[in-house]
């Protein structure tokens, strides 16, 4: 079994959607070994996001990603359940998102697009070490 982190971002908790989004996961046919609301703090948040640092909008994503709580999850699945996940999750961008995926079915704002999803299997066990440092492998 693999293992990815899954973030409900701020605005997906806000807008009551953490539900909808879960039961997306779940029908899948993904489980989650870990899930906690949490208020992600700035440090975390640029560590994060490091791979970002430096770009026109990375200060406007701290600020977003730490102004609320999130649901911060842990899926658990076959094969390559990052790619499951960030297939759920739709592109980047929901204005060009699919129907049928998480943001392109229920957001309209690159700022806003509810979810974060780990970008490869490495990615995955590091973001899972810095959310959760007692699940280190
Ligand atoms: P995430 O890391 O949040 O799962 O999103 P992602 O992999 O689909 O996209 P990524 O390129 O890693 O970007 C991280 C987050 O930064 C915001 N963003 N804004 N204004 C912009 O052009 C822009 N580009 C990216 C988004 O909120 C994106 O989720
Ligand atoms: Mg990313």
């Amino acid at each position: 079994m693999a293992r990815t982190l899954l973030i409900c971002k701020p605005d997906a908790v806000e807008r009551g959607l953490v539900g909808e989004i879960l039961r997306r996961v779940e029908a899948k046919g993904l489980r989650f070994s870990r899930l906690e609301l949490r208020t992600i703090d700035v440090a975390t948040a640029k560590t994060h996001y490091s791979e970002h640092d430096g770009k026109p909008f990375f200060g406007d994503l701290v600020d977003f990603i730490t102004r609320s709580p999130s649901l911060i999850a842990v899926v658990e699945g076959p094969g390559e359940v990052f790619a499951m996940v960030r297939s759920l999750m739709g592109v980047t961008d929901p204005q060009l998102a699919a129907p049928g995926t998480i943001r392109g079915d229920l957001a309209t704002m690159v700022s806003e697009n509810l979810v974060h999803g780990s970008d490869s299997a490495a990615s995955a066990e590091r973001e899972i070490g810095l959310f959760f440092p007692e699940l280190k492998s």
